[in-house]
């Protein structure tokens, strides 16, 4: 694509469907797009994004790649799949590449039933108490039968001798760690349950995975129908451990980018890491791709991401040089008083090593490649911080122009109930540039 003409039908295809509201997703099924294989912080929504991939995919060819750097559960990466694109992701966070893995990959269905079968038969057999897996805080997430339970299911995941295929349980036994553990599922943060909640609770762990596996069995059916239906390729997907703010770890070009990054260090934001902490405990990390020690401690992949970890000696440098790139830092920065701009360091941190992420990201993208971003705007000190603004700026600072915006309501957006950031946020913009 490249004509005028082409560019203004797409610009007015998009125009269309934000008319019609199809971009607030609001009837968005759990059952698409194997978004519900596991619940992932701050997943985008599947209805939206595959609406606005629908209408590339009339314009551009679908010999395209795709590519989302923040690439999370890959929700974005199996909508651009859904129309036939093949497609790159990469996190810093080990648990979103073992879930993206397992989510694109072209499973054969009757392998799954089989294997679903067999390690069935294979925990009803096992009478074993052994526990596999062992850290300093066990006991205090885990009660002694849930001990039992996720020994027994992680004994009947590593006797399945297909690594994709115990890639797929390992997220599904993650999906039962998050609801059978003895922590709270309304934060990201670790946060214990009540002691008299505890006292109260009774959880079937195996029996909430075993119907995990078969739901999760029939929601790939149904990804894999729909494509058929669709009369789409089934797209190849590379998935890579990686940190986008020191790299791309691909040779390739890419035409289109669709993504939502991080709003904030994770740490005032969105825990990430700390969500994934307890399933990867219990995954064998043959499984896990990932080059630093993730277990370290409950912050170390959120210690590792965006924003992380402040370098004070460097900040000066980094508040100017996005000052000289981003007029709406420029303003943003000096509206705050000087007596409070202390707090606001880990925001400047941030946003520089998102603004390092953007000459990774443009360094691997063709020269009239699409960019189609979602980001929100949050608040810090009572102060919001104009991600969006900013991302402009940044963007046009290295030559692409802002092709079409809209905004969202983040109702449907898998949220914690309760924190700082999602209190302030309620809605996001969709910024496309090319
Ligand atoms: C909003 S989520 C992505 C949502 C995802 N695009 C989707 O389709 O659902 C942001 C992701 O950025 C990741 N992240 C943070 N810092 C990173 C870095 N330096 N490199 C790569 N990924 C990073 C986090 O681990 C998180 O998974």
């Amino acid at each position: 694509m490249g004509s005028k003409m082409e560019i203004n039908h797409l610009h007015n295809k998009l125009e269309t469907i934000k008319m019609e509201g199809i971009l607030d997703g609001e009837n968005a099924d759990r059952k698409e797009n194997l978004h519900r294989l596991f619940m992932y912080p701050a997943m985008m929504v599947p209805a939206t994004q595959s609406a606005i991939i629908e209408a590339f995919s009339h314009e551009l060819p679908n010999s395209i790649l795709a590519i989302d750097p923040y690439m999370g559960s890959g929700t974005a990466l199996l909508s651009c799949m859904e129309f036939g694109f093949d497609v790159y992701g990469q996190d810093i966070n080990p648990f979103a590449v073992l879930l993206s893995q397992a989510k694109t990959t072209n499973y054969d269905i009757a392998q799954l039933n089989d294997s679903f079968e067999k390690v069935k038969q294979h925990i009803e057999n096992d009478k074993s108490t052994n526990i596999e897996v062992s850290f300093n805080t066990i006991d205090k997430w885990f009660t002694k039968d849930a001990q039992i339970a996720f020994s027994r299911i992680r004994r009947a995941i590593m006797d399945e001798p297909n690594g994709n295929i115990r890639k797929f349980l390992w997220v599904l036994m993650s999906e039962a760690i998050r609801t059978g553990s003895n922590d709270r599922t309304s934060t990201f943060k670790l946060h214990q349950r009540d002691p008299e909640e505890l006292e109260r609770r009774h959880v079937d762990n195996i029996k909430n995975f075993l119907e995990y596996v078969q739901q999760g069995v029939s929601d790939f059916k149904y990804f894999q129908d729909k494509i058929h239906e669709k009369n789409c390729r089934y797209g190849n997907a590379t998935i890579k451990w990686g940190n986008t703010q020191k790299g791309i770890d691909s040779e390739q070009k890419f035409g289109l980018l669709v993504s939502s990054p991080p709003y904030g260090d994770n740490h005032t934001t969105v825990t990430y890491g700390q969500t994934s902490y307890l399933p990867l405990q219990w995954i064998d990390p043959k499984d896990i791709d990932c080059p630093y020690d993730y277990l370290k401690t409950t912050q170390e992949i959120d210690r590792q991401s965006l924003g992380g970890s402040i370098n004070r000696k460097a900040l000066s440098g980094q508040r100017n040089r996005l000052i000289e790139k981003s007029k709406s830092f420029e303003d943003f920065y000096f509206s705050i008083p000087e007596e409070d701009r202390e707090r606001y360091n880990k925001t400047i941190s941030f946003i520089a090593d998102f603004d390092e992420s953007l000459d990774s990201i443009t360094s691997v993208m063709d020269k009239d490649a699409f960019f189609i971003w979602t980001i929100g705007n949050r608040t810090v000190g009572g102060r919001e911080i104009p991600n969006a603004r900013i991302l402009i700026d940044l963007m046009q600072y290295r030559g692409f122009e802002l092709f079409f915006s809209a905004d969202r309501q983040i109702s449907n957006k898998t949220q914690p109930k309760k924190n700082n950031f999602s209190k302030t946020m309620d809605k996001e913009d969709i910024l496309i540039f090319h």
